[in-house]
């Protein structure tokens, strides 16, 4: 079986900014566990390209929209590289193949009796690409995410008939695993718990778009395409591509991880589509938090955004990989402030992980001829109890993907193996021939509980893992399979280890 993992197909109206980032690095971490346990990811990412919003944007840039697109889903492709995002299908709106999967979706759904023509009045929000519920009638409203004027429309469209789905969807978030977290799926239950609406999906007036069959002047909606991306994604790299094929492919997909603006769209109006076309609705949803500076909303005219090329540059992918996966719990709101970066990057990663493996593997090449110890017995001890925990609670964690608690569970391990170098004082039972196995024996555990470290870290930050790992001598292990190799004991004895280097270089404030 497949494990299908989605983030939101961005919009290309603009380079990615920190809040893309930011799911596309919980994306890539789940998946990177997901594939070190053994499971088969098909991890997808991509854009969607169509609507009104990016046709504005290309008549602005003046260039075609064709153009537009092109360059801004290289840059985004380009991006996810910089950031070692491990993606394994990348799906574009406007790439032909996916035309033909919104073609043949579309037809499901009206053979299932769930298109008709009728009347689309409402204010509408283009950089939502969403018709607001409720505003007050005065011209000069703005949407309280974009703080931009909503438009009046008011147009023939076609429409789905999602007030027929009102007991199936409401069957379906019955599940308190289908949206997490708990807050978020609070807000579903009460939205579906007021009634839902049909809502139009082909607009007119607009030719960025894709054509609806057999429909002159109407183009699909642009949700009603950009969701389909995550099915034709599937059997994108197919000869036979096709609904079918994505189906026989693996789908429903396990998760699709979202920011909380659109989870409307991922656990309402989505799964009631599915369910019309006679497809299963996805797994489960994840909302994640929005991402704020220095406590203020990001946006370009705040003139406080981000730009994650420059992030790299500065503090290097893995830092920033840290901050969010750590620092954030998923489906709270975040805040970037530059000095709990700063600090918690020193302090986690430098001083906590970083000296204790410089320390202790400088003492075991002074002490054991450049290697690690031998021992007389290796039997269970204090350091062995914890690390087990650790690795028992960390894969509990990852299994309900809180990557916060899970990389506590790691920095919890080296500040209690700090701890236990500290007490046991090797430097000063050195000093005395007798203690020599009491020596050997500590240093032991302390690399071995950093060699532990060193691959818990991998799904989350996989650079600074292999630097661990290659400090601690390139250990070739006889079954290579990730999670075993999370067994205590498994560091080889006597086995050399190389000149000692500073996995991560500690960052200065402005
Ligand atoms: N194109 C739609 C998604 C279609 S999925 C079939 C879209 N694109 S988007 O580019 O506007 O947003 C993509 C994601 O970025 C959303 O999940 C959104 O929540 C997230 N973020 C945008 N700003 C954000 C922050 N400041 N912080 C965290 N995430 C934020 O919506």
């Amino acid at each position: 079986m497949n494990f299908i993992i989605t983030t939101p197909l961005y919009y290309v109206n603009d380079k990615p900014h920190l809040g893309s980032v930011y799911t596309t690095i919980i994306c890539d971490s789940i998946a990177r566990y997901k594939r070190l346990v053994g499971e088969k990811v098909i991890f997808i990412t991509g854009v969607d390209e169509h609507g009104l919003k990016i046709q504005r944007t290309a008549i602005e840039k003046g260039v075609s929209p064709e153009d537009h697109c092109d360059e801004i889903s290289n840059i985004f492709k380009k991006n996810w590289l910089d950031w070692d995002i491990t993606f394994d299908k990348f799906i574009r709106t406007t790439s032909k193949k996916h035309e033909k999967i919104v073609s043949e979706f579309y037809k499901r759904v009206k053979a299932s009796n769930d298109i008709y023509m009728g009347d689309q009045k409402g204010w509408y929000c283009v950089g939502c690409e969403e018709f607001k519920e409720n505003p007050n009638n005065s011209p000069n409203q703005k949407c309280p995410i974009h703080n931009k004027n909503l438009e009046w429309k008011n147009e023939s469209n076609l429409f789905f008939r999602l007030s027929k789905y009102q007991n199936s969807i409401e069957k379906l978030i019955e599940d308190p695993e289908f949206i997490q977290p708990k807050e978020r799926r609070n807000e579903i239950v009460n939205f579906v718990a007021k009634g839902l609406k049909d809502f139009s999906i082909s607009r007119t007036n607009l030719n960025w778009g894709i054509k609806v069959p057999n429909e002159e002047n109407h183009t699909f909606y642009v949700w009603f395409d950009a969701l389909l991306g995550y099915l034709s994604a599937i059997c994108l790299d197919e000869i036979n591509y096709s609904l079918n094929q994505s189906i026989k492919l693996g789908w429903p997909a396990n998760i699709h991880l979202i920011g909380k603006d659109i989870l409307r769209f991922h656990a309402i109006y989505w799964p009631a589509m599915l369910m019309s076309a006679g497809i299963d609705p996805p797994k489960k949803i994840i909302g994640h938090g929005f991402l704020t500076r220095e406590g203020q909303k990001m946006g370009k005219s705040l003139g406080n955004i981000l730009d994650p090329d420059l992030l790299i540059s500065k503090y290097g992918k893995e830092s920033v990989r840290w901050y969010l996966l750590k620092d954030i719990a998923l489906g709270s709101d975040g805040d970037f402030q530059d000095r709990r970066f700063v600090d918690i990057i020193n302090n986690d990663l430098a001083n906590t992980i970083g000296n204790l493996l410089n320390r202790t593997t400088s003492m075991s090449r002074k002490w054991f001829k450049n290697k690690t110890p031998s021992l007389i017995d290796n039997n269970s001890n204090e350091l062995s109890d914890i690390s087990k925990n650790t690795v028992k609670k960390y894969h509990k964690y990852f299994n309900n993907y809180n990557i916060d608690k899970a990389s506590i569970e790691i920095l919890n391990l080296a500040i209690k193996t700090n701890l236990y170098l500290n007490k046991r004082e090797p430097w000063v039972l050195i000093k005395n021939e007798d203690n020599i196995n009491d020596v050997k024996l500590i240093i032991y555990n302390v690399l071995e509980s950093t060699r532990i470290i060193g691959l818990l870290l991998k799904p989350i930050l996989p650079e600074l893992s292999t630097k661990i790992l290659i400090q601690l001598g390139e250990i070739n292990y006889i079954n290579n399979n990730w999670k075993n190799q999370l067994e205590w004991g498994l560091l080889p004895e006597d086995n050399f280890l190389p000149l000692p280097k500073p996995i991560i270089n500690k960052l200065d404030y402005e």
